[in-house]
Order: C-alpha cells, then structure tokens, then sequence
C-alpha cells in the first residue's frame, strides 16, 4: 500500500454477494463523504541526489473530490525492435509457423535486445499518451506501472516517472501479470474519484522474454515484450469514462501459472546454529503454465467477468462497440466474443504481430486501434484481462 502524502489510500471494499466483485460506489467511499477538504493538504516532492534528500513542500493538492469522473484522454505504446517469426523459432524448438498460427493466430513477437529495456519501452509509450492527451509531464500527479517484469527488483515506476519528467508525481508499480493494466486503470481513476487527482499515467509494459525457457515449445512461442499507456485524466461525473467494472482473483490456480522463486542451491547457506540463516539467494524459475488448464479458466471467467461489469454499467453486450481482450490466444478471445454475441468485426486483435505481452497487451492494442482510426471519441469498449495468480478483471470504457 502507498501512503504518500495527499493519496487516499483505498479502503478495503466489501464484494458484492451477487456478483461477487467489487461494486463501484464501494470504492467511492476512499476519503470520508462528508469531511471537508484539509485546508493546508499538502504533498512534499523529495528529491535524492549525491545521498542527500532534500523535502520540498509542494503547492497544495486538490481538494479531494468524490464522485467525479473519469476519463481516458491518450494512449501511446513502444516495442522491441527485434521481430522474431514462427519460422525463427522452429530453428530453436521442435515447431512450425502452421501449429502456432493455428493454435494461437500469433506469428511474430518482439523481444528485448541490445541496451533495450522494460524503462525505456515503458518511458516511450508514457511519454506518446501525454503527447495525445495534450498533458504537461509536470501536471501528471500518478504514474502507475503495471509489470511482473520490472528491471529493479523493487520497481520501475519511480524512475519511468522522473525520466518522463513528471516532477510532482508519486509514482508505484501493480503488480498482477496479464490483468496487471486492467487493475492499473481501475486503481487510477479509484485515485481520481477518491483522491482528487487530475491526471494519471497508467502504464502496462512485461518483458516476459526474460523469464521464458527457450527451450520449452509449450511456452516460447507465446510471450513477446512491449509497453502501452493511457493517461487517464478527472472530468465531471456526467462524462465519467468507467461504466462498470469487475476485478477477481483465486490464488488457488497459481499451480497453473506462475515464475517461481527459487533458492539457490550453490550458495550455501552458513547456519552458525540458526537452521535457515542467513538465507540464501532466491532467483526466479522460468514462466511454467499447464496451457490447458489456463485456455479452459479464460474461457470461462473472461465471459462471465465482462458480464458482471456490463451489468454494473447497466449495458447490454450488443452496446459494445469494441471488444479487446488481453492478447493471449486467438481462440480464447474468439470464445468470448462468441459467447457475449459480440461479431468478429468488433473485435481488436493484434497478438499475430505481438504474441502475448501481458500487462501491455491491452493498451498496445489500444493504441493501434485509436491511432488506425478505428476506435473513436465516445466508443464503448469492453476490455478484459487475465492470466497469473490468476487474476482477472474487466472494465467497460468510454474511450476520450
Ligand atoms: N509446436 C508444436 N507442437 C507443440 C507445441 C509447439 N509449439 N507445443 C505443444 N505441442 C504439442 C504437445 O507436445 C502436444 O503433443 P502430444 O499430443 O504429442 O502430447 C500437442 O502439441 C498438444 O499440446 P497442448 O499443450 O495440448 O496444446 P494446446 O492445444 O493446449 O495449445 C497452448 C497449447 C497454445 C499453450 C494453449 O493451451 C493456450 O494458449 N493456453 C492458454 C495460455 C494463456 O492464455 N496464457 C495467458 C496467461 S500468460 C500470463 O498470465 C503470464
């Protein structure tokens, strides 16, 4: 949890025993309904440098507000530039272009190389979605970096913050694999209702790359690295952008799913008579996934959690005007469209070109469907994300 100075750090909200996800007006209970805005409510901006940190008391920040709205007012992405194909991989494990095609409709997946990193992509993509949204990097009060992946340990979003050049902002990173953006956007515009924020910077980037076996067919031929964002910015309650959304997780499908730590073996461990200290040093495991048993829970809980959220709007399905999915198979999001009734040309698919990117899958469609032109000012969009912990979420957005 982030208790930086001036956020409203969320309250525990109670899940809704019909839908059992989290109800929307449960979050909009974050500040005290009826207590007046503190009238010296001030954040302090620390900066380090040369080890000495220096606090400085920034201008007050807005009085916190709840109800209000709000709305996504740009979006922007960056990918590797290393494009690897099906054909590339079949050099290195037992494949084909057509098994992969047919079994996921991905072909190609950019990865990582050369001095590029996760911050840089992350950096890129921040600063395009501000560039869109017409938005100064120093009026950005919250820059959230949705990522497994981070290339720190103890997170990216500080740095992708200070590197974009958003002074005033607190930045802190989410994370939850795959649904790691869709809970990224619903924790920002939480921040804006109940906090008072104007402008948040949401971004998904995963370098999953890192973390694959290459050797493995059953999972390298799925996963390739990038970062999108949106900024999502306050605006009145009657423009509110969110319609409904649904957040779920069930930490008993981890098995299926996961990146373990591990210990390793070849530090050994100096006991001097305390059994299991010091510790030794922890490293991950690669991505392991039982495929099968994570087709069968997308299949089933995306449907059903795009659902709950459309109900919360108070929308039907055939209100949707795009549906995009996080971009892990074809046929899982081919099975959901088929199930919500929702026809083939409403649907963003850009995984051929990118394979799953996890938390950046989401708004690196998202950006290519606005900047294509096919997603336009007022269009409804259902978006829904799943994958380790398991965790999944959807939310139904008015995009601009
Ligand atoms: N090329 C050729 N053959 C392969 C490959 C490959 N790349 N991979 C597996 N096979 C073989 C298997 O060995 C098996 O052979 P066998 O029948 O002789 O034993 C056969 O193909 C079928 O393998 P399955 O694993 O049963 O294939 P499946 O149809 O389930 O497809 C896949 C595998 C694509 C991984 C699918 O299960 C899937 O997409 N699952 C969902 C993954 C997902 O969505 N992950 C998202 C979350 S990621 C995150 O959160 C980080």
């Amino acid at each position: 949890m982030v208790a930086a100075s001036g956020l409203a750090p969320p309250r525990a909200a109670a899940v809704c025993p019909r839908t059992r996800c989290f109800p929307r007006t449960s979050f909009l209970r974050f500040a005290p309904p009826v207590a007046p805005p503190p009238p010296q409510l001030r954040c302090c901006s620390s900066t380090v440098d040369d080890g000495v940190v220096s606090a400085e008391t920034s201008k007050p920040r807005l009085p916190r507000v709840v109800g209000m709205g709000s709305k996504l007012v740009g979006c922007g992405s960056a990918v590797p530039t290393l494009s690897v194909s099906n054909d590339d991989l079949s050099k290195i494990v037992e494949t084909s272009d057509d098994w992969i095609a047919a079994r996921t409709g991905i072909r190609n997946r950019r990865v990582l190389s050369g001095d590029e990193t996760l911050r840089g992509l992350s950096v890129q993509a921040a600063q395009r979605a501000l560039e869109m949204a017409q938005v100064k990097p120093e009026d950005v009060d919250l820059v959230l970096l949705c990522t497994s992946t981070p290339d720190d340990l103890f997170g990216g979003a500080a740095q992708v913050s200070t590197e974009v050049g958003c002074r005033k902002a607190v930045g802190f990173d989410i994370t939850a694999a795959c649904s790691g953006f869709i809970i990224g956007l619903i924790t920002a515009t939480r921040y804006i209702k109940g906090g008072g924020l104007q402008n948040v910077l949401v971004i998904g980037a995963d370098a999953l790359s890192k973390f694959v076996d290459w050797t493995d067919r059953g999972t390298c031929i799925l996963f390739g690295d990038a970062a999108g964002a949106v900024l999502v910015q306050a605006c009145s309650a009657d423009e509110d952008g969110l319609l409904g959304f649904c957040i779920q997780s069930d930490g008993n499908g981890q098995k299926h799913l996961n990146a373990r730590t591990l210990n390793d073996d070849s530090i050994l461990s100096k006991t001097n008579g305390v059994p299991g200290f010091p510790p030794r040093k922890a490293t991950y495991s690669c991505i392991e996934m039982n495929g099968k048993e994570v087709f069968r829970f997308a299949v089933r809980c995306v449907p059903q959690s795009i659902e709950k959220a459309l109900e919360e709007a108070g929308l039907p399905a055939s209100s949707i005007d795009w549906l995009l999915l996080h971009q892990a198979n074809q046929r899982i999001i081919d099975a959901a469209a088929s199930r919500l009734d929702i026809p083939s040309d409403k649907v963003i698919s850009n995984l051929a070109n990118y394979g799953n990117t996890s938390a950046a899958s989401i708004p690196l469609a998202l950006d290519e469907a606005v900047r294509s032109g096919k997603v336009k000012t007022g269009h409804i969009i259902a978006m829904s994300g799943f994958g380790a912990g398991l965790t999944w979420g959807s939310a139904i957005v008015k995009w601009g």
